[in-house]
């Protein structure tokens, strides 16, 4: 029976959410438009397999396929990060930062991570999250420059003495020096571990340092830049830290790993790891200078003037208008954005004097700079008269036409 048959509800819904991301632009800077080859096989019998514990020790019997499945996305895994071990059970990326810091820490050790409020993750120490409930946590930020100050977080480091520094994040568009981090570490006598669920599609194209071989662990999720299956991923060079991860995943934090994601996990990885895959990273990086580009020209302050990677902040500190009200009028325009805290911010985090924008999923539709600069622009006149509805809707009616000639998908993968 079809799914229209049996579950009209879900369907009808699906479709209507299939419209939505073909008519509108997507410029959440963590979201993106995974392959069709990725979905099938996300939707596949491999669902229907037990496989706790990993390739060639399961708990079940039946495993001598998946076990391949398994391998093969590992051994991807470590050639596109060019590392000795990979991990690719977690179940997101949240889950592999909580697998890394079981692995390697005690109830109570301190993590030195960046603030939430600043560009950081929940799962770096914020209070609300189990990394700052289970582990003491202190924070590095960045400066009213937008960027982190490197000497700041050594001294902040040399007095906290953490047992792990996390570096990464999910609002900071500058390059994230790694070496310096792990100069830091090594100081202090701390694990550095670098989270790069932003980033890692740039990381495995050369368009980003690698963290490695500067740090002891690196995680990622699989479905931001990566353009994969939702994830996560945990990486490391050493064979002790390796083994603790695996503990730490399994039993440790999750039960059967998801062999239907672990094998559309790799599919994603053999996409990252081809020619087309070093062309999609550096258009990202193209239009994400472009975007700049235009709205540094139209009179917005970006946080750090620029970008180096996927994403831009727009700071309205200067502005009367908040962050909120941005991602509103954009939202009205068919644009989805999100609000973002900005350095020196003093509005509340659900207000903010932020706007976070990214490339990746235009980028994946086949938008070119000439088209990210009608984008820009119509962001910045939605901007320039944030009250104003006719304009956001004929906005609207412009972008969907503009949208409707880059196909995504031309059916909601049932
Ligand atoms: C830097 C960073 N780490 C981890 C995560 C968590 O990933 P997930 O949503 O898959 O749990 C995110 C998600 O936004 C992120 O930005």
């Amino acid at each position: 029976m079809s799914l229209e048959c049996f579950d009209k509800e879900i369907y009808e819904l699906t479709n209507k959410e299939l419209a939505r991301q073909c008519e509108g632009l997507e410029m959440i800077a963590s979201e993106n438009f995974t392959l069709p080859e990725v979905m099938e096989v996300m939707g596949s019998i491999l669902t229907n397999k037990y496989a706790e514990g990993y390739p060639q020790k399961r708990y079940y019997s039946g495993c001598e396929i998946v076990d391949q499945i398994e391998t093969l996305a590992i051994e991807r895994c470590k050639k596109l990060f060019n590392c000795n071990f990979a991990n690719v059970q977690p179940h997101s990326g949240s889950q592999a930062n909580q697998g890394v810091y079981a692995a390697l820490l005690n109830p109570g050790d301190k993590i030195l991570g960046m603030d939430l409020s600043h560009g950081g993750h929940l799962t770096h120490g914020a209070k609300v999250s189990s990394s700052g409930q289970f582990y003491e946590s202190f924070f590095y930020g960045v400066e009213l420059d937008g960027r982190i100050d490197y000497e700041k977080v050594r001294h902040i480091a040399n007095i906290v003495k953490p047992k792990l520094i996390v570096c990464g994040a999910s609002a900071y568009p500058r390059i994230i020096d790694f070496k310096k981090f792990r100069e830091i570490a090594d100081e202090v006598g701390a694990y550095l571990f670098a989270d790069i669920a932003h980033i890692a599609g740039l990381v495995v194209a050369n368009e980003h340092p690698n963290p490695f071989p500067y740090a002891h662990v690196v995680s990622s999720t699989t479905h931001k830049t990566l353009r994969g299956p939702r994830g996560g991923i945990i990486m490391c060079n050493d064979e002790e830290i390796a083994k603790k991860i695996n503990s730490a995943i399994f039993p440790g934090i999750q039960g059967g790993p998801l062999m239907n994601i672990i094998a559309a996990k790799a599919v994603g990885f053999k996409f990252n790891l081809s020619d087309e895959w070093k062309i999609y990273a550096k258009n990202i990086i193209k239009n994400t200078q472009v975007l700049a580009k235009v709205l540094i020209e139209r009179g917005y302050k970006l946080v750090s003037d620029g970008t180096d990677n996927h994403l831009v902040l727009i700071s309205f500190l200067d502005r009367e208008f908040s962050g909120k009200d941005a991602d509103l009028a954009l939202a009205n325009a068919g644009i989805t954005a999100n609000k973002n805290t900005v350095p020196g911010e003093k509005r509340s985090p659900f207000i903010t004097s932020g706007l976070r924008l990214g490339t990746p999923a235009l980028t994946a539709r086949g938008f070119k700079e000439e088209d990210i600069q009608i984008v820009a622009n119509c962001i910045a006149d939605i901007l320039d008269d944030i009250n104003n509805i006719d304009l956001q809707l004929n906005i609207k009616a412009k972008l969907k036409e503009l949208a409707s000639k880059f196909t995504i998908y031309t059916k909601a993968m049932f």
